[in-house]
């Protein structure tokens, strides 16, 4: 089975506090921080670049598993990688022509390749990329429109889910948006085992809490 990994959206921390935000999310238990890189063009939201991930991984060694919501995602892959990125998820929307270079290009600069969708993409489109001979190595289905933190779980969107778990037994399945308490259940028994959770888990007042029993419920 695909490990656990839970993966605490940091646009949900206090930006001004993002290394300590960071570690005490580490301190909580997480396994990743979940960086969503935004350019205001690909999502209608305008967040942080490689500037802040360079930052950042100078007061941490865990693994930043970067979230590319950007029209150009091969612009991104040469700084993110001098910047110490530890994954770079780039969407099959924006990649149909480049994607087998974007792969390549993220191996080489030490990060670890994934491709997400977007709910209305249907999830056939990244088949090619799981079954190339250089793959990516996750896939992230969203669950909410990509853009923004605290929405609402599509439980429609675990169809993905099944099918990839169905097709690919031990690959990393990560489900991004309105993840929590009350919809981990779903997302678990569908199959995945990343799990961003944003607002769930700095909404708490026990962040801890909320992340071991994602975590368990991913166990079980
Ligand atoms: C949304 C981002 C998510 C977001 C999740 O576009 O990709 O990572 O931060 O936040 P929650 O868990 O609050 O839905
Ligand atoms: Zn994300």
């Amino acid at each position: 089975m695909a490990t656990p990994r839970i993966a605490p959206s940091m646009l949900s921390s206090d930006f001004a506090n993002l290394a300590s935000e960071a570690e005490r999310m580490v301190r909580c238990g997480a396994d990743w921080l979940h960086m969503d890189i935004m350019d205001g063009h690909f999502v209608p939201n305008l967040t942080i670049g490689a500037p802040v991930i360079e930052s950042l991984r100078k007061h941490t060694k865990a693994y930043l598993d970067c979230h590319l919501m950007v029209t150009n995602p091969l612009d991104y892959v040469e700084p993110l990688g001098k910047a110490g990125a530890s994954g770079f998820t780039f969407h099959v929307e924006v990649s149909k022509d480049n994607w087998r270079e974007l792969v390549r290009q993220i191996k080489l600069k030490g990060m670890r390749p994934g491709v997400s969708l977007k709910p209305g993409t249907p999830i056939e489109e990244v088949f090619p990329l799981v079954e190339a001979e250089d793959p990516v190595q996750m896939v992230l289905v969203m669950t909410v429109e990509p853009g923004f933190g605290g929405q609402k779980f599509m439980p429609e969107m675990m169809d993905k889910v099944r099918t990839l778990r169905k097709k690919y037994p031990s690959l990393d399945i990560e489900v991004d948006g309105g993840l929590g308490p009350s919809t981990i259940d779903l997302a678990a028994s569908a199959g995945a085992n990343c799990i961003v959770a944003g607002s769930s888990v700095f909404g708490a007042p026990d962040p801890a809490q909320v992340i071991s029993l994602l975590r368990k419920t991913v166990e079980n």
